[in-house]
């Protein structure tokens, strides 16, 4: 009989599936109705100790796309598909002491499903890196399984924290250092995508201690501006930042980051993130080496589920089983990573002729 359960990074999961840092982790009620639901675990959003407050509108959108005129858009349009997420949320805006106690009832309550606590601090002082510890020690305390490092947030001012550290290796080595000064539970790094030495980060990471990158947060991207209204699809006052994409429209991108780490570094844990609404999307993490699954965008725009994907986690688990039954496999391990050696360099794929040599010019042989 086939099973769901995996283990990753040394913790048991009933099932691969979780609930990315986000709204749908946002409060203990949501956590508590993600697990009824059937999640095998959650990321909770992500906690820190400096007071936040959000923009004084929308926080997220939800863009989509149709075949006729296919603008993408939030406009309410008939026969649209989605195309994605854009947000600007900031971290959680419930303090540190709010949060323990409902972390501590939401491991009693549900002792078999993972908790993992996002967490964020600063970095090049002494108190931001006391910051890491304290957050790290709460959380651990409170009886969170493993920690996430939000070291990929591509919205915040402070040049100090988020996607703005964007995989600096020397970062990740001192935060990876204070936290596991204090804890021995698993940790987590979540980096960016918008950065070319994605492998690097993660290299340094692993190096430092970590079980694991999760891959990818959103992706950095503007709103869309209605050319009749000349205005953005959200903004206040008639001002934009600079946000976060999710949901289907990051899904190639991300499987590509994952891909990256994954053949450079084998065997290493990734939890994929980006674009997952069915199986089809989590199957493409898993061949490309993933071994724990994240879900956000997908969750939030289910309709009448609280914006916990509660049809959503039904659909994940059945038809993960009904394809595990059909192909004759025990569990996710016998096809993860199975497109990681087929993915190779340009000059290696076969093309009509002999005349390509790499994009580069043929070298001529010299005659006397
Ligand atoms: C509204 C919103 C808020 C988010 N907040 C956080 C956060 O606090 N911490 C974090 O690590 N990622 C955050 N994310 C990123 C998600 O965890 C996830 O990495 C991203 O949305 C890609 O997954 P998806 O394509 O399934 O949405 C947020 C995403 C959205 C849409």
């Amino acid at each position: 009989m086939p099973t769901l359960a995996t283990k990753f990074t040394g913790l048991d999961f009933v099932n691969p599936f979780v609930l990315a840092s986000a709204p749908p982790t946002e409060s203990k009620r949501k956590i508590m109705k993600a697990f009824e639901s059937g999640w095998g675990g959650v990321v909770t959003k992500t906690i820190g100790l400096h007071p936040v407050e959000n923009v004084a509108g929308p926080r997220t959108i939800f863009q989509r796309a149709s075949e006729t005129k296919p603008y993408v858009s939030r406009t309410k349009r008939p026969d649209t598909v989605s195309h994605s997420s854009w947000n600007w949320e900031l971290i959680s805006d419930q303090p540190l002491d709010l949060w323990l106690p409902d972390l501590e009832e939401i491991k009693s309550t549900y002792p078999d499903r993972m908790l993992i606590g996002s967490i964020m601090a600063g970095t090049g002082t002494e108190e931001e890196m006391d910051n890491w510890r304290k957050l790290a020690t709460a959380c651990v305390g409170a009886g969170c399984d493993a920690l996430e490092l939000n070291l990929s947030c591509p919205h915040m001012d402070r040049k100090d924290m988020g996607a703005h550290i964007a995989n600096d290796e020397d970062i990740i080595r001192s935060i990876m250092a204070a936290v596991t000064s204090v804890v021995s539970v698993p940790i987590w790094v979540k980096l960016t995508p918008a950065t070319s030495t994605v492998v690097d980060g993660a290299q340094a990471a692993y190096d430092a201690g970590a079980s694991a990158i999760s891959l990818c947060n959103t992706f950095p991207s503007m709103p869309l501006m209605d050319p009749e209204t000349m205005k953005f699809e959200v903004e206040v006052d008639g001002y934009v930042s600079s946000g976060g994409m999710g949901g289907l429209a990051i899904l190639n991108q991300a499987l590509q980051r994952v891909s990256d780490i994954s053949r450079a570094l084998p065997g290493k844990s990734i939890s994929g993130i980006g674009g997952i609404k069915g199986f089809n999307e989590a199957f493409n993490f898993i061949a490309h080496g993933a071994g724990n699954l994240q879900v956000c965008t997908a969750a939030m725009e289910e309709k009448g589920s609280g914006g916990v994907g509660v049809k959503l986690i039904q659909d994940l688990k059945d038809d993960l089983l009904d394809y595990l039954t059909r192909k004759g496999f025990d569990s996710i391990d016998d096809f993860k990573g199975i497109a990681c050696d087929r993915v190779v360099e340009q000059s290696q794929i076969r093309r009509k002729s002999e005349d390509y040599n790499g994009g580069f010019v043929a070298e001529v042989e010299e005659v006397d």
